[in-house]
């Protein structure tokens, strides 16, 4: 059985698929994309004044590209929809022999200490006010491909103050 069958039969509550769920297996240039994010999302919420600090050194990795896009448009999104429009989104990266980090943070409302161990639920939204725009899928979507190319996320957030949200994948 290949390695993307076992992992996709890791929890008799996930779907079985008779696929590999991780097709492409290629060098992707993590900076390069995230920035390409970057200006996508900020076309798709023109008039927004959000500003963007990026602090990304070239870095790559080999994975498969669209489901790190998937990644890195979900809690670029979510560091957009949660924040004041004037606010500043830091987006940093780093890279070493182990794997890459790459660092979404905002300060927007934040999330209260007493629902962060949920947002990674599917469905799951912290408060009425966020239906209007989502679903509540992009996080567990998030957490799903992390699952798949051995990576982590780590959420740390002050209410009222921003959120930083820190993923790793290992080389
Ligand atoms: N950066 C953030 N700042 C504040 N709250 C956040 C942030 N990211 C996520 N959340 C909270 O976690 C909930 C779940 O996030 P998730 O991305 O899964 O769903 P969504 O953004 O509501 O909808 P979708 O991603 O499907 O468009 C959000 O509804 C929001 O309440
Ligand atoms: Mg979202």
């Amino acid at each position: 059985m290949s390695r993307d069958r076992k992992r996709s039969r890791m929890s008799s509550s996930m779907p079985q698929y008779t696929f590999p769920l991780v097709r492409r297996h290629e060098r992707v240039a993590v900076d390069e994309q995230v920035r390409k994010c970057v200006i996508l999302l900020s076309e798709k919420r023109e008039g927004l004044a959000q500003e963007f600090e990026l602090d990304l050194p070239s870095m790559s990795i080999n994975s498969d590209p669209d489901l790190l896009q998937q990644i890195w448009l979900n809690l670029i999104d979510n560091a957009m929809k949660y924040s004041g429009s004037e606010s500043i989104i830091h987006i940093s990266g780093q890279s070493d022999l182990q794997g890459i980090t790459v660092t979404v943070q905002d300060e927007g409302i934040g999330i209260p200490a007493e629902k962060q161990g949920q947002i990674f639920d599917a469905f799951y939204q912290c408060e009425e006010s966020h239906k209007k725009d989502g679903n509540g899928l992009g996080l567990s979507i998030v957490k799903r491909i992390l699952e798949l190319l051995n990576g982590s996320i780590e959420c740390h957030s002050i209410e009222g103050s921003g959120t930083r949200m820190t993923v790793n994948i290992q080389k």
